[in-house]
């Protein structure tokens, strides 16, 4: 087995070719669980990690459960409309807080009642008396730093990230005209997937894979040829993927009046660092989100959103239907590769495969991640 620093270097020198002469990062950083502990905690630990959007806590009480880099996580929206990212395990004996979704007044431990305020305050534990005083700062519920940006909800598990809007200006100016932080969730998939969580966002940041995997839903309208990465500019990679002929793809609900005609001569999908997937069509949003549990699983949820204004058609439920039919039959011919990636990843035979200049994002994304992993 390699030690995990020569890995390293390994996989800072495949990223850090130019794109002409890039490779992938070697095989074993799609498979070793030293790499993915490695990961979570010098990655997903240290950075914002999108969790939810703020269409699933609209109101106060509203919670979900969430886990990020394996810490048990309850966003909650509070009394004061403030949301929160709260440790999930009671201060008691270490109970999980609450699975799913869900609302209530305050949040209580199924296992012995230990009751907290929507701000992690402990307000009651029955049964206590005999026990000396209860030190209420070292049982109310630790709370992580929480920010919402375009009405995405991020965490920061070690609290120590720069603020994420800066960092993600250029972005968000492209993205105002769509009013994500007004979208409606429009549809929900959830897939188990066994595979690294890398080869899902590697798929979804190229297009290259389009005349191959998906011939007949997107290649003929989105021809892999001319899928066409930004520059880096930020903790973000960008894919241009231009409606062929340069024509206006046909939309499924009326847009946002103020989205420029240039966007509609095609999509974008995006990677915010480490691993947030965002696909922005005209009309519509979809979200990839990656609940990362080991170095061959996650727990994948496809998110579906348009904005309020576009859904004001007669035959809305309907055309809901088909967006989420159509994902999913996007998803599951990306499943056969993703899945025969990973085999391929886990045998000997594995090289760190030349890249494509049309797999610029991938590179862009691999090399942020090595920067990461190899700071102090
Ligand atoms: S573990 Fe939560 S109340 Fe006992
Ligand atoms: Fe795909």
């Amino acid at each position: 087995m390699q030690p995990i620093a020569e890995l390293l270097k390994e996989g800072a020198a495949a990223v850090g070719r130019p794109l002409a002469d890039a490779r992938l990062l070697p095989s074993r950083f799609y498979t070793s669980t030293e790499i993915f502990e490695a990961e979570k905690e010098r990655i997903f630990r240290r950075n914002w990690v999108s969790v939810g959007h703020v269409a699933e806590i609209p109101k106060p009480g509203d919670r979900f459960r969430i886990d990020v880099a394996g810490e048990p996580l309850l966003i909650v929206r509070g009394r004061d409309g403030v949301v929160r990212a709260l440790s999930a395990v009671c201060r008691h004996r270490a109970m999980l807080l609450a699975e799913g979704a869900g609302n209530a007044g305050t949040i209580s431990c199924p296992y012995h009642k230990w009751t907290y305020a929507l701000d992690g305050a402990l307000m009651a534990a029955p049964l206590m008396e005999g026990a000396s005083p209860l030190d209420e700062a070292a049982c109310a519920l630790p709370s992580f730093a929480c920010e919402v940006w375009n009405g995405f909800i991020f965490v920061n598990l070690d609290g120590r990230a720069a603020p994420l809007a800066a960092a993600l200006a250029p972005l968000g100016e492209e993205l105002a005209p769509w009013k994500m932080d007004e979208l409606e969730i429009v549809g929900r998939v959830v897939f188990d997937q066994r595979y690294n969580w890398k080869v899902l966002a590697d798929n979804f940041m190229e297009a290259y894979h389009h005349f191959a995997i998906h011939p007949e839903t997107f290649e003929p309208n989105y021809p892999a040829a001319m899928s066409q990465a930004d520059e880096a500019r930020g903790p973000f990679a960008a894919l241009r993927m231009p409606h062929k002929g340069n024509e206006l793809s046909e939309p499924l609900f009326p847009p946002l009046p103020d989205i420029p005609d240039e966007a509609r001569r095609g999509f974008s999908v995006f990677n915010i660092y480490p691993s947030m997937l965002l696909a922005v069509f005209v009309d519509t949003v979809t979200w990839y989100r990656m609940e990362i549990e080991s170095a061959g699983s996650f727990r994948l949820t496809i998110y579906l959103f348009a904005h309020p204004r576009s859904l004001d058609v007669p035959d809305a439920e309907a055309l809901k239907e088909f967006l989420r039919e159509a994902a999913t039959a996007v998803h599951i011919e990306d499943i056969a590769a993703c899945e025969g990636v990973q085999k391929g990843l886990e045998s000997r035979m594995a090289v760190p495969g030349r890249l494509s200049p049309l797999e610029a994002a991938i590179h862009q994304h691999q090399q942020w991640l090595m920067g990461e992993l190899v700071k102090a």
